[in-house]
Formats: structure tokens, sequence, C-alpha cells
């Protein structure tokens, strides 16, 4: 296995949880590297629900270590509340967790600013999940008044930190949005009793990944978002702001690109995405809603309906370019059982020409209509598929499509929400 990486092709919410908790059973690692906790990684065993938002999904299984990667902004209280948890859930973690140093702390006035900021845009909003995630990234870049994980390893530092930080903040927070200054000792107390149960995580995490690797330990890199929210691929400015794409794991973990053996495009059946921006294949509204409702499909941070459509075979070409895609983990596959007919978007129009491209300027995107072509359903159920084989001719049909469409190999099709509901398509 080496080095897998596992991303999303589309705009997230694809089902990379189950993906990861697949190939995690050989992993040795698995590690976050990008994003915080706007991600919502749903993995069900036997019915009982477990989601992650920061700790990598592949902390279920006990003997997997754990890490969370420099390129990742991380929450200390969103953090811990997950490990408690996941704890009560009888998973417990945080001996098994590393959190590299350099990754970026959220602070309070991230997230408020976050939902501040949103509410400002008005109808212009790019409906953030108000996790702070875009702000922390923004000090990050702008390279002042950014706290790292390593910081709070020294009480003193950090304290002067935050006051020199909610100094600017506070300025920006009372003048900009007539919202009430933020108390720089409270911050600060607040983040120091996090490190204390924190503090035995924080480590150089690019060295431990690099021990792993040269001792041949198997490392799996977990994914966030998707590919089309990626701040320099996506379809800006409705993105997230990290690189959700293959190249986001080597910046965010320091593992090189020359070590990577397998990157792996997780895709649903049809499409879905949270938050504003264009999406050539969305449904009709009174189908979407029906669809909504049987699929649930909800967010699993949020709670806010997601938006669907079909399956857009423009986008997902597009992924496997940018990703160097090496195989397709098509999921929620039976949610399609009970359509008669399905549709596969294979190419767009745009302005009365054929366009095979996805186009990576919104003005030009927003005018993109799909092009269709339509394909029998199976009408019958395919939960209980294990093989290819076992798949009823049509739905073999839709996945070889599928393959030809975007020229990569599908590997596994998830035909349900438990984690033994895989079908093994490819060796
Ligand atoms: P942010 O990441 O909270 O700044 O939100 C930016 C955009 O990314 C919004 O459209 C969000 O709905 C979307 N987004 C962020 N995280 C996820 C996710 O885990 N799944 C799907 N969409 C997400």
């Amino acid at each position: 296995m080496a080095v897998t990486i596992v991303i999303g092709t589309q705009w997230g919410d694809e089902g990379k949880a189950k993906i990861v908790d697949y190939y995690a059973q050989d992993a040795d690692l698995v590690v976050r590297f990008q994003g915080g906790a706007n991600a919502g990684h749903t993995v069900k065993v036997n019915d009982e629900q477990f989601i992650f938002h920061l700790v990598p999904c592949g902390a279920i299984y006990p003997d997997k270590r754990c890490v969370i990667g420099n390129g990742v902004v991380v929450d200390p209280k969103a953090l811990l509340e997950e490990i408690d948890q996941l704890l009560g859930q009888g998973v417990d973690v945080i001996d098994r967790l590393q959190i590299s140093e350099n990754a970026h702390l959220v602070m309070p006035y991230h997230k408020l600013t976050d939902g501040l900021s949103e509410a400002s845009r008005g109808s212009g909003a790019i409906g953030t999940t108000k996790r702070g995630i875009g702000p922390c990234y923004v000090d990050k870049v702008a390279r002042t008044e950014a706290l790292r994980m390593g910081d709070l390893l020294d009480p003193a530092d950090s304290r002067r930190r935050v006051a020199d930080a909610v100094v600017d903040k506070n300025a920006v927070l009372t003048k900009v949005f007539g919202h009430d200054p933020m108390d720089a000792d409270e911050i600060a107390d607040e983040y120091l009793a996090y490190s204390e149960r924190l503090g035995g995580c924080i480590v150089d995490t690019g060295i431990v990944l690099a021990d792993a690797v040269k001792s041949g330990e198997s490392v799996l890199l977990e994914g966030a978002q998707g590919t089309l929210l990626d701040v320099d691929h996506g379809t800006f400015p409705f993105v997230t702001s990290s690189n959700t794409t293959a190249g986001g794991a080597c910046t965010g973990t320091g593992i090189g690109p020359t070590q990577i053996s397998k990157v792996v495009g997780t895709v649903k059946a049809y499409t879905s995405r949270v938050g504003n921006g264009p999406f050539p294949t969305e449904f009709e509204t009174e189908f979407g809603d029906e669809m909504r409702k049987e699929w649930g499909e909800f967010g699993a941070s949020t709670g806010r309906p997601r938006r669907i459509g079909w399956f857009d075979a423009v986008i997902t070409r597009y992924s496997a370019r940018v990703n160097g895609l090496t195989d397709l983990a098509l999921t929620s596959m039976d949610r399609l059982d009970i359509l008669p007919e399905l549709k596969i978007c294979v190419t767009y129009e745009i302005e009365g020409q054929e366009v095979v491209n996805f186009p990576t300027r919104l003005s030009v995107l927003e005018k993109a209509k799909p092009i269709y072509e339509t394909l029998p359903g199976w009408e019958t159920s395919t939960q209980e598929a294990r093989v290819f084989d076992d798949l009823p001719d049509n739905a073999q049909r839709y996945l070889r499509r599928i393959e030809e469409l975007t020229g990569v190999p599908v590997a596994t099709a998830g035909v349900g929400p438990n984690r033994h509901e895989v079908v093994a398509v490819g060796d």
C-alpha cells in the first residue's frame, strides 16, 4: 500500500470516510492533511455511526496511529469535544494521535469573523460552515497574527501572540462589523487549558511520517471536502480555503510526491453539494426534494440540506486530471436502485458549442448546460452485492460507462452505508 491518498472528486460529501475506512484496514497510519472541523466524515459500523471532523477516521481501528498534518487548521475545542465523543463510543484515540506543531490554530475570532463576513456578503455568500476555516487560512497566508499548535507549548509566548492578534482583530470586529471586542486573556486562558490535554500530541509530524515511509509502514492520507472546493482548482470563489486535491496531501504532510503510490478518487454515483455556486446537473426542485428526503442528503457537520443532481462525467474527468487519479471508488450506488432510468452528463453545451473539458471560469461554468446520455436503471437492490458479477447487468453497464467517460478504473462500489457494504470491482 505504501502511501495512498483518498480524495473527493466532486464538491465533498462523496462518502470519503467509508472509503478511508476500507483502505485503513491495511494502513499503519491514517493522516489528515488539509481543512479542519468543516469536514464531517461518517463511518457506520454495525449500524453505529461515528462522525469525525478533525480526527482521521482510521481511528476506529484501535491499532492505527492517527496524524493531523501541518496543512490542517485545528480548532482545539472542537478536537477535544470529538476526542471525548469518540471515547464515549469506545474509541480511545488521544494516546495514538499526533498533531503537527506547524498546524495552524483556529481561534475564536476566526469563527466569529467567518459568520460576520458571510452575513455581510448577503446574496453573494459562499455558504461556509462558519467553522473559522477561511479566516484561519487568511492569517496563515498573511504570515501575521497566526498561532500554530507548537506555540501552545510555550505559554508565555502564546499569551503574547494572542494579545497582539486580538488588538488587530478587535479593530476589525468593532470598526468594520460593529461587534463587541474580544478579551485576549480569556482566549489565552482557554487555549492554554486545551494545551494541557493536547500538549503530549504535538510533534514534528514530518519526521514521524518520513520515518514511517522509510520503514515500510503503510500511510493513508485522508482528504476532506472535494476537488471542486479546492481553492486553486475548484469553483472559485465558492470553494474552501485549502488545497483539497492530491497535491495538498504532499504540502499538508511534508511527504514528497515521489512517495505517493496510489490516488483514489471517491465519487458519488450521482452528484451533491452544500453551499452556494454553480452546479450544472442539479435536479429540478420537486424531484430534488423527493430524492434528498429519500437519500437523507443533509450535511454531517451542519445538517444543511445538500443540493443534488445527476452524475457529471465532465467533473470527474477534470478531477482525474488535476489529481492524477489511479482508481475511482464509486459510492452510494445502491441509492440509484429505485430509479427506472439514469442520466449521465457526458459533455456541456456552452453558447451553442459542445465542451468536453470542465470550464474553470465561473462566468463560463454558469452558462454550462449538461448534455446527457440516458441509461436504463436496474430497479433491484444492490445492497447484498460484494463482487462485480453480483451487480445487476444495468448497474454493471452504468459503472463501466463511468470508467469509459473518465478514463479511470473503478476499484470499489459502495452499496450501503455500512462498512461491509462494498463491491470489490478491480483486483
Ligand atoms: P468553509 O470550508 O467552511 O469555508 O466553506 C466553504 C465551502 O466549502 C462551502 O460551500 C461549504 O459548504 C463547503 N464545505 C466545507 N466543508 C465541506 C465538507 O466537508 N463537505 C462538503 N462541503 C464542504
